[in-house]
This record gives C-alpha cells, sequence and structure tokens, in this order.
C-alpha cells in the first residue's frame, strides 16, 4: 500500500482509510478482535446507544433473504453511561476512529445522549434517525425533513465539541430533502443508508416471522438503491456523505467512492466474511495504484446526465 494514501478527513476527523465498521454489525469492536486485524479498519461505529439499557425485541431477530438479510434487534445496548465506562477505554485502545452511534426514544432522550457523548472520548457522533426496528422515536424522526430537523438542531446545538453525522432512513419518501434540511441544521456528515423496512411471513406457521412485523433489510439486495441515493444528494449537500448498504467487496465501495461518497461502512458483509473490510482496504488501494492515482481525493467520475 506504500505510495497510496487512504486517508480521509471527515468533520474534523481524520480516518486512515475510507472504510467504517457499519453500526449494528461490528459490536464495540474487541468482538471481532480474533478474527480480524481491527487495527486496519478506517474507522469502528459502535451498536446504537440508547441512554437506557435496552433488551432489544423478543422473537426471531435475524431472518435470511435471497441477497439480504433481515433483521429486528430493537437496539439492545447496555445504555450509554456504561458504554462510556466499560466499552469505550476498550474500543479507544484499538486504534480506528470511534463513531458512537446515537439512538432515542424521545427528543429529551437523544438530546441527553448527546449531552453525555459531547463530554466523552468518541471521535464523532452518528445520529441514528433511522432505526426501522423500534416502535418509539428511531426512524419517525427520519421521515421528513421538519421531523429531522426538530432532533438535529438541538442535539448538534449540545454537542458543541464534536462532529455530528446523522444517518438516513432510505424509507424517506424524499430522502434528499431529508438530507438537505439536516445539512442546513448543522450536521457535518451524513450516512445513508439505513435498513429497508420489509417483511417476511412464515408459510407454516402462517404469521409473520418477526414479532414486531416488520424488520431491516440490508444487504447485496439493497445496494443499487443507496448507490442511487447516494448520487442524488452529492450534487446537494456541501458535506461529506458517507456511504453504505450491500457493500462486501473492493468493486462495491468504489462504486460508493465513485458515486460521491467520502467513505464507506460494511454493515451485514461482516458477518458471512469478517476479514471483508481488510479485504475491501486492500483492494480500493489496489484499484488506486492501477489507475495511476495517490490520493482519496483523486478518485472521482465525470458526471453525467441521466440519460448519459
Ligand atoms: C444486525 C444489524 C443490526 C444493526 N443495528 C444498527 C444500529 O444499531 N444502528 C444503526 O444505525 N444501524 C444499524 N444497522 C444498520 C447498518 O448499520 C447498515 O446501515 C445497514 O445494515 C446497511 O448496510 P449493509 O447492507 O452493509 O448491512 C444494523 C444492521 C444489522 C444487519
Amino acid at each position: 500500500m506504500s505510495g497510496t494514501d487512504l486517508s480521509v478527513v471527515i468533520g474534523g476527523v481524520r480516518f486512515r482509510n475510507p472504510v467504517i465498521a457499519a453500526s449494528g454489525t461490528f459490536g464495540y469492536g474487541r468482538e471481532y478482535g480474533e478474527l480480524v486485524d481491527v487495527s486496519d479498519l478506517g474507522g469502528i461505529c459502535t451498536k446504537g446507544l440508547t441512554l437506557e439499557p435496552r433488551s432489544g425485541n423478543a422473537g426471531v431477530r435475524l431472518h435470511e433473504t435471497p441477497a439480504g438479510l433481515m433483521n429486528s434487534i430493537g437496539l439492545e445496548n447496555p445504555g450509554l453511561p456504561e458504554f462510556l465506562e466499560k466499552e469505550l477505554p476498550r474500543l479507544r485502545e484499538l486504534g480506528p476512529a470511534v463513531i458512537a452511534n446515537l439512538s432515542g426514544s424521545s427528543l429529551e432522550s437523544y438530546i441527553e445522549g448527546a449531552r453525555l457523548l459531547n463530554d466523552s472520548g468518541v471521535d464523532m457522533i452518528e445520529l441514528n434517525i433511522s432505526c426501522p426496528n423500534v416502535k418509539a422515536g428511531g426512524m419517525a424522526f427520519g421521515l421528513d425533513a421538519a421531523a429531522a430537523v426538530s432532533v438535529v438542531k438541538p442535539v448538534r446545538y449540545v454537542c458543541s465539541c464534536k462532529p455530528l453525522m446523522v444517518k438516513l432512513s432510505p424509507n424517506a419518501p424524499d430522502i434528499v430533502g431529508v438530507g438537505r434540511a439536516c445539512a442546513e441544521a448543522g450536521a457535518d456528515a451524513l450516512s445513508l443508508v439505513n435498513t429497508f423496512k420489509a417483511m417476511a411471513i412464515d408459510i407454516h406457521k402462517r404469521k409473520p416471522v418477526f414479532d414486531n412485523l416488520y424488520a431491516g433489510l440490508s444487504g447485496p439486495a439493497i445496494r443499487p438503491i443507496a448507490v442511487r441515493m447516494v448520487w442524488e444528494l452529492r450534487d446537494e449537500v456541501d458535506i461529506p456523505i458517507v456511504g453504505l448498504g450491500g457493500i462486501g467487496c473492493p468493486e462495491d465501495a468504489l462504486e460508493f467512492l465513485l458515486a460521491g461518497a467520502a467513505a464507506v461502512q460494511v454493515g451485514s458483509a461482516t458477518f458471512a466474511h469478517p476479514r471483508s473490510m481488510s479485504e475491501i482496504i486492500a483492494g480500493i488501494a489496489e484499484y488506486m495504484r492501477k489507475k495511476g492515482l495517490t490520493r482519496l481525493a483523486e478518485l472521482g467520475l465525470e458526471r453525467r446526465g441521466p440519460s448519459g
């Protein structure tokens, strides 16, 4: 990788390369320590954190589909105070930039959570206004511009010391409008996409697979839609976009980077192939070397019209 600089700065945070573990799929980093050289990664997003501990949803939580994975975890987490005391010191030692994924069940809980994180050792906050697996809060805030601004603005206000990335929902009828509103409300970056609201029926039991009825769809099935959404937002906001959705190999990541993402996150692929992210980092470096590019910022695509 010598001679190829993969580093990228987002919201003032330097990532040694543009590959970040996606929230909810890499625990708090240490869980993968025996399988992966975690220090290779550009960054790690924590599992969605809430003010109070949550035990998550009952019943089936994961269900595979052709080319996809459905989940209904329900934000199981130890709560922010325990994360900050027990997990964060270990996570910090691993090396990659640390992004805390913040969720809430009410506006007040988002603000209080953001206040705790603002005084902590995390590098960045990823505001999750797009979780389809909780009944209150979560995705409801990410579905339209006004609702998104109602949480981004106060969280921005209390997060005076930390860069704020807002994670968008692909379930919003107008994701471009929501992204633009978040940028205007003070977000330093956008990440997209979270999972698509989906459903599966168990034909043998003749009932829905998930107790919660709906679940979030991730994996290769959603990638082309996520790439399209990154593309649509690239000229609409002047803050960096972090792209994700179905990335499993270097070519997938390059698609997002060429579509306009400054960095990528990898989620479901890690479950099947824990070393995916290391291979993606090496593959991006190899691609750049072959194309004669020395810095990530040189990766770009000639803009053509929709029919081009
Ligand atoms: C099991 C599982 C748990 C997840 N938990 C969270 C979460 O807590 N917070 C969040 O913002 N996204 C969560 N996600 C969404 C992922 O971070 C990511 O946005 C989505 O899976 C699309 O990427 P992928 O296709 O690479 O998995 C979760 C996804 C999965 C599969």
